[in-house]
């Protein structure tokens, strides 16, 4: 079990789908879960400040994951889920403390029928608190904007740079200082600044913490 939390745009998503690939693991992204609730919330026109129904929501809500697609009651979301007023109810769904159990209580039913490598925001401190690898990944805040950006711009996507630097700092806010499960490293986990990395390098320091793990003669799956 390998847990990679960390802020909007440090490169989560990328190095998690390698070391899932590397490792011959499942690749999830709690992230998309999250982003699911808040599609669903959106389309019903219901406020996400709305704890009560989005609570219920969130435990109605039939996600699946497969490679590089997700469901939500059947219905493939992989595109929508995307969109930036998703990303922001996403966040706010968030901190709702009923939300977040259901959404855990789906994570930790996945982590325990594979093995896996999951990213998130609270994955080393809450949904697997016993992982054997964790990482928390970082990168510089000019840098995550730009990368969000380049992804963006591949996309057709007409946001400025200035707009996705203000968004991004409000969802880091939002995440790190909500009451339950805030964005925060886990005391076990190794800290790792992927400013100025590249992809690969970035691949190949976790893979290093990944293989001392197992040479340490500790159990890993
Ligand atoms: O990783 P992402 O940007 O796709 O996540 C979308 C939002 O979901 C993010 O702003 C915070 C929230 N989230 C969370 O609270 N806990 C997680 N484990 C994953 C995401």
């Amino acid at each position: 079990m390998v847990a990679i939390d960390g802020p909007a745009g440090a490169g989560k998503s990328t190095i998690a789908r390698r070391l899932a690939e590397r490792l011959g693991f499942t690749y999830i992204d709690t992230g998309a879960m999250y982003r699911a609730v808040a599609w669903w919330a959106l389309r019903q026109n219901l406020d996400p400040g709305d704890m009560h129904r989005m609570e219920q929501l969130a435990m109605a809500a039939e996600i699946t994951l497969a490679p590089g697609r997700i469901q939500l009651n059947g219905e493939d979301v992989t595109a929508e889920i995307r969109e930036p007023e998703v990303s922001s109810g996403a966040s706010k769904v968030a901190v709702i403390p009923g939300v977040r159990r259901a959404m855990v209580a789906k994570q930790r039913a996945m982590g325990e029928r594979s093995s896996v490598v999951m990213e998130g925001r609270d994955i080393g401190t809450v949904v697997f608190p016993h992982a054997e690898v964790k990482i928390f990944l970082d990168a510089q805040p000019n840098e995550r904007v730009r990368r969000r950006f380049e992804e963006g711009r591949a996309k057709g996507e007409s946001i400025s740079e200035e707009e996705l630097a203000t968004q991004i700092a409000e969802r880091d806010r939002r995440d790190s200082t909500r009451a339950e499960a805030p964005l925060t490293q886990a005391p076990d986990a190794v800290y790792l600044d992927s400013t100025g990395l590249s992809i690969d390098e970035v691949e190949e320091a976790i893979l290093r913490i990944v293989r001392a793990r197992v040479t340490n003669g500790k159990e890993f799956h």
